[in-house]
């Protein structure tokens, strides 16, 4: 973290939110998941989040790099399916800023990787089913203020299926920005998944999205605020632009 916070520095990035990935391993009572009889097996190897430590180690931060805005936050995956227990967490933590995302999509009464799915159907099926899926996250969970990385299996598009065409999927993306928009939700612009066109941005504004988070979705200290200055340009060119202060989302202008 402490790598990641320099970084931002020596970039010139005016603030880092350490989105940690808030997964979980078994639900509780009242998570929907449950209540849909799904698995979740491929969680079983993840160990639960130390939220306690976690928010020390951004306290740490906040002391040694006093000139960077550092948020805490969360990236929490499923909010739908776990989202009880996702909610008990977020209280407990107050995070200031919550991404929801989506990694793994229901097949077969499992919830497996969405990127498994490409060795089992079509790759444009694949892209539906997450887009549907986003869809019921959305509807489902009002937990997070921005939806992060919309199209991720775009990151694992099989080659042998030419190539990725958003256009294709114009009336999924605008399924989903309209119903981001009308719940008053972020838009991230993810850099480390192949950067959204400014035509996509656009369907963004046209569907009434107010707002766009820059997410480098880093993992590691030298991903941090990676290609953030073509994504910004790509931002500008659709319509937005800085916010009221450099910590701001980036607004329609
Ligand atoms: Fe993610």
């Amino acid at each position: 973290m402490a790598r990641s916070c320099e970084q931002a520095l020596g970039l010139g990035v005016p603030a880092v939110s350490f989105t940690d990935h808030l997964d979980f391993t078994a639900w509780i009572g009242g998570d929907r998941i449950a209540e849909e009889g799904l698995s979740a097996d491929r969680y079983r190897r993840m160990r639960p989040l130390d939220v306690e430590g976690y928010l020390a180690a951004i306290d740490d931060c906040r002391q040694r790099y006093p000139g960077l805005r550092i948020l805490s936050g969360a990236e929490i995956g499923e909010a739908h399916l776990f989202n009880v227990s996702a909610k008990a967490v977020a209280g407990r933590a107050s995070y200031d800023r919550i991404l929801g995302s989506l990694h793994a999509v229901p097949l077969d009464g499992q919830l497996v990787a969405a990127d498994y799915l490409f060795s089992h159907m079509p790759a444009a099926e694949v892209m539906r089913r997450y887009f549907a899926e986003v869809l019921r996250l959305i509807a489902g969970s009002d937990l997070f203020e921005v939806l992060a990385h919309l199209d991720f299996p775009r990151r694992m598009w099989p080659p042998s299926a030419g190539p990725y065409e958003e256009k294709a999927f114009e009336a999924e993306y605008r399924a989903i920005l309209k119903a981001l928009a009308d719940s008053g939700r972020t838009l991230e612009l993810n850099t480390k998944s192949p950067l959204a066109s400014v035509e996509l941005l656009g369907w963004w504004r046209d569907c009434g999205g107010m707002a766009i988070s820059f997410g480098s979705d880093a993992h590691q200290p030298w991903r941090v605020g990676d290609k953030f200055k073509q994504a910004a340009d790509i931002a500008e060119a659709a319509g937005f632009g800085p916010g009221r202060d450099p910590f701001d989302f980036w607004r329609r202008t």
